[in-house]
């Protein structure tokens, strides 16, 4: 039937009034499971650092949106994202094929609980991440506001590999030639881990921190509610076992409503 070969491409939609149809300028795969892209940024479009908003593809009448944290700091220009790649994923195994000049959909209200007015104040954030739930610590430690509240920062993640650490090493290597937080580069502190390919550092934090052995690596004193104020972001079962030990220690977990010690928020695609 000719009509069912028509080409989906030729087909066009309208953008709903609540969405913004903005063109992709980078692309960066990772590994086979991670890729990192950036888009314009809309010139009304504001959030604060740690965020996350819905994003989709223009290529059906109803595009799938999914919740993406916004890896990029709210001072930048672009907006940047950080994406797993599902095979048969809904949204991720189309956009995983995304390239420059492309359009992606960004729904306008940004949203989110791992942002620093949820913290009370302390001298050291801790940023607790797995996989690609160091998104939105991409955009907290581009930002100065973040140096401003704490004197020093431990960006954390585990992945199973060393490759997926990529970005997180690439972002913590280019802050010292980053115009606004250039100066604060010092008070950044990285500890990476895998689980599954040996590495300087093996095993799910929650393991090194309950072993004593991440505080032996890094020679931070335990984790203490007086100073230390933390983020959580991850799978549900990562999230739920860092509650338990950040509440372990002592820390209780606050809301943009309510500030407190410690925010958690979910890893949303994978
Ligand atoms: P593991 O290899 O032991 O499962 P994934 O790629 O499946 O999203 O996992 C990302 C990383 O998070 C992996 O290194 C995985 O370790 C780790 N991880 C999975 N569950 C937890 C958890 N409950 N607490 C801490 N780390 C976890």
């Amino acid at each position: 039937d000719g009509e069912l070969l028509e080409s989906p491409k030729a087909v066009t939609y309208a953008i709903p009034d609540n969405v913004f149809a903005e063109t992709v300028t980078m692309v960066k795969h990772y590994t086979e499971r991670l890729f990192r892209f950036r888009i314009t940024r809309p010139a009304s479009f504001r959030f604060r650092s740690g965020e996350f908003v819905m994003i989709g593809l223009p290529n059906a009448e109803k595009p799938v949106f999914r919740a993406y944290s916004i890896a990029s700091p709210s001072w930048d220009e672009e907006i940047e994202f950080f994406s797993i790649k599902v095979p048969g994923g809904p949204l991720t195994e189309h956009l995983q094929k995304i390239k420059v000049g492309d359009t992606v959909l960004m729904r306008k209200k940004p949203t989110g609980t791992l942002v620093l007015d949820a913290l009370l104040p302390g001298k050291r954030l801790y940023l607790l991440s797995t996989g690609t739930g160091v998104a939105p610590f991409a955009s907290l430690i581009r930002d100065p506001e973040t140096y401003e509240k704490f004197e020093e920062v431990v960006l954390i993640q585990t992945c199973r590999d060393v490759a997926e650490l990529d970005y997180a090493r690439e972002l913590a290597a280019g802050l010292a030639d980053d115009p606004l937080v250039g100066e604060y580069a010092d008070r950044l502190r990285l500890y990476l881990t895998t689980t599954r390919e040996p590495s300087g550092h093996m095993g799910r934090i929650t393991d090194l921190m309950a072993s004593g052995k991440f505080f032996e690596d890094t020679g931070l004193p335990p984790i203490d509610p007086a100073t230390d104020r933390g983020m959580i972001c991850g799978s549900m079962a990562m999230l739920k076992d860092c509650k338990a030990m950040l509440e372990g220690f002592g820390l209780v977990e606050g809301a943009n409503n309510a500030p407190a010690s410690f925010v958690v928020e979910r890893a949303f695609v994978g």
